[in-house]
């Protein structure tokens, strides 16, 4: 029943005694309301499940159940337990009364009727069920409505916490960037200055020895004085060395140079575009950063790295963020080696090298780019694989670690660059990160 249906609700009467019923259905048919007739107890009940009368008016005394009985079997039945009960009592009848009262009637009408007096209940007990099937109504769309809003909050404090770990990496990184920025920055002028001097100090040493040699080839018999610093200084030896020293401080020089580039490459600023890279650049310039961490120590030996890079073109990335990805990796792989327990403990009884292998190539579809960084490591049990991208799991010294590289690294790979990150690891062999990103 709505608001619109209340003038047209339905009432049941039920009373096996005709003069009742008359009287009763006159009053209530003048009102407007629907009337629905039983004379006993059994199409009572029968009526009101089918067809859901608003309000019940029930005699007492009746064939077969009486009032009591019908009125229990309504209140048991969850169909039709809220459907208000009036019972139909003679005036001085106290006692049926209170047991009408109690057993769930909402009220009681005394024979001989007043009509004015059974339309002013009937009145007030519609308008009650009306009233409290509105407030139950209100009730379901204010739960829904609670449910939208808890789960709009929940949903924006996730959002929330995606972008407080995105923006502490960022920092992170951003940071590490400027750093490594920096470095590269000042190595910058004395390099300048070493390749240059030392293309020209080449060249006078040539010079100079030439400029000797001519000495030597006009002035075969020189003063003793020249013989015997000749001798004192192995003069030829010198020749021969310099050549040499030369040849090596230009290796050096052009390894610092490689370095310098490495470390430009690694601190790429800008992170809001996508840039075509040229990916074992990218990996060789992360490795050099992460190059003091192969070093032997006292958990455990010096970690290989190798390379079996395949051809590949290049490809639309956001530098900084795939870098990072690079960072979060190779450093899990290093840490790996450093875990303690068992495994690892085996791993080293087993000397068998710690290696990681970077292998680069196109998939078999030839639309990705896939780069592997496989470790032999101690791997990782079933049960923590399931849980390696989430955030904040780890297996390391809470303070040391948050936690977060492996989830960051999927949201930067899956969503920034619509690849894929999967893992395949097995205890005691090692693990295995593929990433795999489209060609575009
Ligand atoms: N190569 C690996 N070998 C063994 N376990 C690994 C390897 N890489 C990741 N794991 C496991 O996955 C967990 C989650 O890695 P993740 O990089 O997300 O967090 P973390 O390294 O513990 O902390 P953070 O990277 O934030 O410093 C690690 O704690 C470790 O147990
Ligand atoms: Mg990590």
């Amino acid at each position: 029943m709505n608001q619109m249906d209340f003038d047209k609700a339905t009432i049941l009467v039920v009373d096996d005694n005709p003069t009742n019923l008359k009287v009763l259905c006159g009053a209530i048919a003048n009102s407007g309301w629907e009337i629905l007739v039983a004379t006993d107890g059994e199409s009572a009940i029968e009526q009101t499940e089918y067809a859901q009368p608003d309000l019940i008016l029930l005699d007492i005394m009746m064939p077969g159940i009486d009032g009591f009985e019908t009125c229990q079997r309504l209140k048991a039945n969850p169909d039709t337990q809220d459907i208000p009960i009036l019972f139909m009592t003679a005036l001085s009848d106290t006692v049926d009364k209170v047991k009408g009262l109690s057993l769930g009637a909402v009220d009681y009408i005394t024979k001989p009727f007043q009509t004015e007096e059974v339309l002013a209940r009937v009145n007030v007990h519609l308008k009650l069920r009306y009233l409290s099937k509105k407030l139950e109504m209100q009730n379901v769309e204010l739960e829904k409505i609670v449910e939208e809003r808890t789960e709009q909050l929940s949903q924006t404090l996730d959002n929330l916490k995606q972008s407080q770990i995105q923006l502490v990496q960022t920092e992170k990184m951003s940071s590490l960037g400027q750093l490594v920025a920096g470095i590269a920055h000042e190595m910058n002028n004395p390099l300048g200055y070493l390749i240059g001097n030392a293309d020209l100090l080449n060249e006078y040493i040539y010079d100079l020895i030439e400029h000797l040699q001519l000495y030597r080839q006009h002035y075969s018999n020189p003063v003793l004085d020249i013989v015997k610093h000749d001798k004192e200084i192995n003069t030829s030896q010198i020749i021969k060395d310099t050549k040499e020293v030369m040849s090596s401080m230009r290796t050096g020089i052009d390894s610092i140079c490689k370095i310098s580039n490495n470390l430009r490459t690694f601190s790429r600023p800008d992170n809001s575009h996508q840039e075509y890279l040229d990916i074992h650049e990218c990996i060789d310039s992360t490795l050099m950063i992460l190059k003091h961490r192969m070093k032997a120590n006292r958990k455990r030996s010096y970690i290989e790295i190798i390379r079996k890079y395949g051809s590949l073109p290049y490809i639309a990335c956001y530098p900084g963020q795939i870098n990072q990805v690079f960072l979060n990796i190779i450093s899990n792989a290093i840490e790996a080696f450093e875990q303690s327990g068992e495994q690892s403990k085996l791993m080293l009884d087993s000397q068998e090298k710690n290696t990681i292998t970077i292998t680069t190539g196109l998939n078999d579809s030839v639309t990705c780019v896939s780069i592997s960084i496989e470790d032999n490591g101690p791997g990782i049990s079933p049960k923590n694989k399931d849980k390696i991208f989430e955030q904040f799991f780890t297996t390391k010294t809470l303070g040391q670690a948050s936690g977060l590289g492996l989830s960051i690294s999927k949201q930067v790979i899956e969503y920034m660059h619509e690849g894929k990150l999967i893992c395949n690891s097995e205890v005691g062999k090692g693990t295995e990160f593929i990433i795999e990103i489209p060609i575009r």
